[in-house]
């Protein structure tokens, strides 16, 4: 399990082509479910095949609460007592402000806006020669940040996001809990730092010009008289849903599509034909992307970026046996064990999508007919755990794709495109990222671009496209 990392449920699949079997580790059972039927009855069983009891646990390992705020955290995880407490009402606070609506376009405008500044900055200069995968981490952190955190965003002093990567990489031995202090010295010392900067970030009502989710997640924490400390803290940890997989997605994104001239020019032609030109009084033209547009008329860069979801992500959505309980009436489940549920299974499974599965496909979600079954996309998992920052982040890398194909060339300084492999990501990342970085050169596309402005729309109707069985009509599942 350690070397193969979620391959070797994929291995393991492929030798047994088991629909659940057990994985035995010295004192507990792991029962990995392949079959996607399973998975939705795993799914429809919320109580007691319970989330929230694992991720409240995990939580506190890493944000280090203190005993106050892990007490609070700790009671009632899974409901037992009513619909009340912290961990219960987490998800319905939170939610209104990543859904589709208002308070969503408010926050996408923003981080749309810092993107399309960031790159025609970017232009200025004839060519940059970057890493790019620093580079894209760079500039995603800043820009989703600051649309969440708003003009006082702590992410913007460079030691705040330097300390933010530096706590990402003792995660590891921060879930495991042994010892952390030894194992993940460094790691604690970030987050301490980062912490002290969101605390003053609270303390100075920074959050009040910040996003409706920045202000949801501060007074559901506030109602729950979590000290501010612990609210900060939580804050550091939250930056792992914000950026820990739109970094890695971007990156795969921008580098299938430079790699491959022909998925660049399909993707390049059909956003040209979004683009509207306004000329301003100075000369210089403003190109505008709507985003709205991108998702209704844009098929095969669409695809292109469900394929990326579909390739790169190792998810394994967990639930954790309340009770002994028989799934779908055949198989029980012991209560203390775990329920792994590993998307690459679905993503790489010649009965859901062809022979051709492994191979990178930008067309594959463009086929007419071709749709993947309920259970069998699971990028941003399912049920009741299912990704509520799935459309922010959806529509920020189609975004910064986007701009950067029709403003940039971008090649590597080696010469050749050489795709990287991933094989360190750790169990709890559900997007491997790149294992070693390398030098491009990004260059504006014309001698012309330098006297062009890029912006972006979203329409007043936008509409959240599909990324999970969830997003589409129930009769269509
Ligand atoms: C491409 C980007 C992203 C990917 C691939 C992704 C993927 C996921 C996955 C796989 C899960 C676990 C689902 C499960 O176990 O069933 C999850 C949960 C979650 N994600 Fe994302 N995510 C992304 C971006 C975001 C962003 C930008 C936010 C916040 C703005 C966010 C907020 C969350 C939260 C709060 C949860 C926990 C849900 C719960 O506990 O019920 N995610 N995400």
């Amino acid at each position: 399990m350690s070397r193969k990392k979620t391959n070797y449920y994929v291995k393991l699949r492929d030798m047994y082509n088991l629909p659940i079997y057990t994985l035995r580790l010295p004192g507990s059972r792991l029962y990995v479910v392949n079959s996607p039927g399973l998975i939705s009855a795993v799914q429809r069983q919320h109580k007691s095949l319970a989330f929230m009891p694992l991720a409240a646990k995990a939580s506190i390992n890493v944000s280090r609460f203190s005993k106050t705020a892990s007490e609070i955290i700790n009671t009632n995880t899974n409901g037992e007592e009513g619909d009340w407490g912290y961990v219960m009402t987490f998800n319905d606070a939170i939610h209104p402000a990543l859904s589709p609506g208002t308070n969503l376009d408010a926050m996408n405008r923003v981080m749309l806006g810092l993107v399309a500044m960031s790159l025609n900055r970017l232009r200025e200069q004839s060519v940059t020669k970057v890493k790019l995968h620093e580079w894209v981490k760079n500039q995603i952190a800043l820009a989703t940040t600051s649309s969440v955190y708003g003009p006082s965003n702590p992410y913007k002093d460079l030691g705040v996001e330097t300390a933010f990567w530096t706590f990402t990489s003792g995660m590891t031995q921060l879930i495991i809990g042994v010892l952390p202090t030894w194992t993940a010295g460094e790691a604690i010392q970030a987050l301490d730092f980062a912490a002290d900067a969101f605390e003053n970030y609270f303390r100075n009502n920074n959050h009040r010009s910040g996003a409706a989710l920045v202000q949801a997640r501060y007074k559901h924490s506030m109602e729950h008289h979590i000290p501010l400390n612990d609210i900060a803290r939580s804050e550091v940890t939250n930056g792992i849903a914000l950026l820990a997989n739109t970094v890695p997605m971007t990156f795969w994104m921008l580098y299938h599509i430079y790699s491959d001239p022909e998925v660049l020019a399909d993707c390049r032609n059909e956003l040209l034909g979004i683009v509207s030109v306004s000329r301003g009084n100075k000369g210089k033209s403003t190109h505008t992307i709507d985003m709205s547009k991108v998702k209704t008329s844009c098929p095969m860069f669409l695809s292109t970026f469900k394929e990326v979801l579909r390739i790169y992500s190792t998810s394994v959505s967990a639930r954790l046996v309340m009770e002994d309980h028989l799934l779908d009436n055949q198989y029980l489940l012991k209560k203390g064990s775990t329920v792994m549920m590993p998307s690459p299974v679905q993503h790489y499974s010649s009965v859901v999508w062809g022979p051709d599965n492994d191979t990178f496909d930008h067309r594959r979600f463009a086929r007419s007919g071709k749709r993947p079954s309920a259970a069998g996309f699971r990028a941003f998992g399912g049920g009741t755990t299912l990704c509520p920052g799935r459309h922010f982040a959806s529509t920020e890398i189609m975004a910064f794709v986007a701009v950067m194909i029709m403003q940039f060339d971008v090649k590597p300084t080696t010469g050749h495109w050489v795709r990287p492999s991933k094989n360190k990501v750790e169990f709890w990342e559900s997007t491997a990222s790149p294992d070693h970085d390398f030098e491009v050169e990004i260059r504006p596309r014309e001698r012309e671009a330098m006297e062009q402005e890029w912006a972006f729309t979203l329409s007043d109707l936008d509409q959240p496209i599909a990324l999970s069985a969830e997003d589409l009509p129930l009769e269509s599942r």
